[in-house]
């Protein structure tokens, strides 16, 4: 691998007003110098989330190289001084520390879709509906395990419906927030754990919506995918052996996905037979 190179964005905007904590007490909502508010994610918050704010970064990058709605991360610099006149950022659980972190928009007038949970939206409702067959398979490609219904972000528009925003990509790749070159090969072929957020998506779609995206992802250049590895700041201190791994590793993931998602389907559409056994059983028992 070449000599790797760093992101400068971290030095166009500043830090200018804490605004709010969000909902798991390590992301923060702050005011930049360019007027708009983005959710910051910290640099080594704690040991076990050493890689959080890379994977948000390297993923969101190669969402956006797909075209896909993910909310996209850059690296921006907090210094020292913003940290000691903001209150709320003296924890004595969680660690942070000026630095470069991992910012993207703050997206406004938003929910997770959790909040729909007993009334999940149809594909009418919303306004990128191609984009949930596409987070499907990018999920399997970066080995999210964390779609839960918590991390789909749902925008209200002004025509009443929504658009669907991919958030959280803190736990992707096989390790998660503590990947390492000997975890993206050991829990590779792991199954990404049953979602919610998936049994919605294979009961509002068809089997072939997959299939496009798949030849998609298959043909990004290799060399794209290098150059967003190569991008990750140094200061996140990943090793040339670590940023090597995953270049394999997401390479390699590639091949994989068209059988991944041959089981993906095969996996959901037997969860729905057995629940509409287990209603139709229910019904015979209550006549
Ligand atoms: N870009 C965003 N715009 C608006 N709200 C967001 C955005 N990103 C996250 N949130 C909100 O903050 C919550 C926590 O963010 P998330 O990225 O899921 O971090 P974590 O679950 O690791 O704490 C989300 O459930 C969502 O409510
Ligand atoms: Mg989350």
């Amino acid at each position: 691998m070449e000599e790797i190179e760093t992101e400068n964005v971290g030095q166009a905007k500043y830090p200018v007003k804490f605004l709010q904590t969000l909902s798991g007490g390590t992301a923060h909502v702050i005011l930049f110098s360019d007027g708009k508010k983005y959710v910051v994610k910290w640099n080594g918050t704690e040991t076990r989330r050493a890689k959080e704010v890379i994977n948000e970064y390297v993923v969101s990058k190669l969402g956006t190289l797909l075209s896909l709605p993910v909310v996209p991360f850059e690296s921006v610099y907090i210094p020292d001084e913003f940290i000691a006149n903001t209150p709320e950022l003296h924890s004595t659980r969680y660690q942070f520390n000026p630095g470069l972190q991992s910012a993207c928009p703050f997206i406004e007038n938003s929910f997770i879709l959790k909040e729909l949970n007993n009334n999940l939206p149809s594909k009418m409702e919303i306004k990128n509906p191609d984009m949930i067959a596409a987070m499907v398979v990018f999920d399997h490609w970066v080995f999210n395990y964390d779609r839960t219904l918590r991390n789909v972000l749902m925008e209200r528009l002004s025509e009443g419906n929504y658009y669907l925003h991919m958030i959280d990509h803190g736990k992707c790749f096989p390790g998660g927030y503590t990947w390492s070159p000997q975890t993206l090969i050991k829990k590779r072929n792991k199954k990404l754990s049953y979602r919610d957020t998936y049994q919605w998506a294979f009961s509002i779609l068809n089997p072939e919506e997959y299939t496009t995206f798949i030849d998609k992802i298959v043909s990004v250049p290799n060399e794209l995918i290098l150059e967003v590895i190569q991008s990750i700041p140094e200061e996140w201190q990943v090793t040339l052996e670590e940023r090597e791994a995953l270049y394999h590793f997401l390479v390699e993931q590639k091949d994989q996905l068209p059988n991944l998602i041959s089981q993906f389907i095969t996996r959901y559409d037997s969860n729905n037979t057995k629940k509409k056994k287990r209603k139709k059983s229910k019904k015979k028992k209550n006549n």
